[in-house]
């Protein structure tokens, strides 16, 4: 049984990363995608998306990212790759699931699922160019506006080299609405001879129980339930139990902490409270502490007005053990 962290891009950067990969063990993360349209890009642009690049493709947990390419042409996929393999990352991926309307006018990510024979042409020539000990995979959705072609996309897919598939169980109309068609999955892993990986609308342990029934397949990548529940991975690992909210609550205040010091380190000032208020909103699903955290700083515009609502919460100084 694997579990894997999803990419999401505006989301899950570099800094939740490291907080999300501290709180639990993923087998491994995807970064957000690195767009390609004709140009060689440098090395940097790499580097930005996974910044852990830079310490052995890990983050400090040492859960290794796999960087995730986005693009439509075969030829040009296939350079960046190789140029991308330079930088030893512990994984390439490639994008066949973004719905963004700007991306897909560019024929790239979803839209290109009504093109089975182009994603054989693009994972083969990517295969090519790629050394073979790095791992090379894709993730893709159903199809553009149904399934029909689905399990074609995932047999072209494999043909051309892609060693696993993460299966995210919508179409591109489907958008992020629930639900998850998990019983796709089943038919997507009974036609190819490659792991399958389930995706989608997993929030909690009786999600992941219905998923793995449904879809046959024992691998599951999270994305968002990640992100609202950061201990749901170790606590499916566990095989299930009692959730203590509260003890948990605890255990995230340093990490919450840590996760507001870098963004408020990295980010302009006037762009960081959203990046907490984003991932407060989503822990409130989960935590009243978080709910009320949140009611708190909805307003607030300013990283000092951030920090006082922190330290009227206790969690300044819970963050002091793990300064790193
Ligand atoms: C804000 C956001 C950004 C995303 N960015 C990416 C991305 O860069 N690459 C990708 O393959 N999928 C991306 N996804 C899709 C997720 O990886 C995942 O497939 C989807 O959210 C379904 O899983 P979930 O229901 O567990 O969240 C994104 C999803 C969201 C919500």
């Amino acid at each position: 049984m694997r579990l894997l962290l999803a990419p999401m891009e505006g989301l899950l950067d570099a800094d939740l990363r490291d907080v999300l990969t501290r709180a639990c063990p993923y087998d491994w993360a995807v970064s957000e995608f690195a767009r390609v349209s004709g140009t060689l890009l440098p090395h940097r642009v790499y580097r930005r998306i996974s910044p852990e690049l830079q310490s052995g493709g890990r983050t400090r947990a040492s859960v290794p990212v796999r960087v995730q390419l986005l693009g439509s042409d075969p030829a040009c996929l296939a350079d960046n790759a190789a140029h991308l393999a330079e930088l030893a990352p512990p994984g390439i991926d490639l994008n066949f699931g973004c719905p963004a309307p700007t991306v897909n006018r560019h024929r790239g990510g979803a839209v290109l699922l009504d093109e089975p024979e182009l994603l054989h042409r693009i994972a083969a020539a990517v295969r090519a160019a790629v050394p073979a000990g790095v791992p090379f995979t894709a993730k893709m959705r159903l199809g553009v506006a149904d399934a029909s072609k689905a399990v074609e996309c995932a047999q072209a897919l494999a043909a051309g080299g892609v060693e696993g598939l993460v299966v995210h169980a919508r179409t591109k109309l489907d958008g992020y609405r629930p639900p998850a068609h998990w019983v796709w999955i089943a038919r997507i892993a009974e036609a190819v001879d490659i792991p399958v990986t389930a995706n989608g609308e997993v929030w909690s342990e009786a999600d992941w129980r219905r998923c793995c029934a449904e879809s046959g397949v024992a691998d599951v990548m999270l994305g968002r339930g990640a992100v609202a529940d950061p201990f749901l991975a170790r606590r499916l690992r566990a095989h299930g139990g009692a959730v203590d909210r509260d003890a948990e609550w605890a255990e995230l205040q340093p990490l919450l902490a840590l996760f507001w010091r870098r963004v408020r380190e990295r980010l302009l000032p006037q762009h960081s409270p959203g990046r907490l208020k984003q991932w407060l909103n989503l822990l409130r699903r989960n935590y009243p502490q978080a709910e009320r955290l949140f009611r708190e700083v909805r307003a607030a515009r300013k990283p000092p007005e951030i920090d006082a609502a922190l330290v009227r919460h206790g969690i300044a100084a819970a963050a002091l053990p793990l300064a790193a």
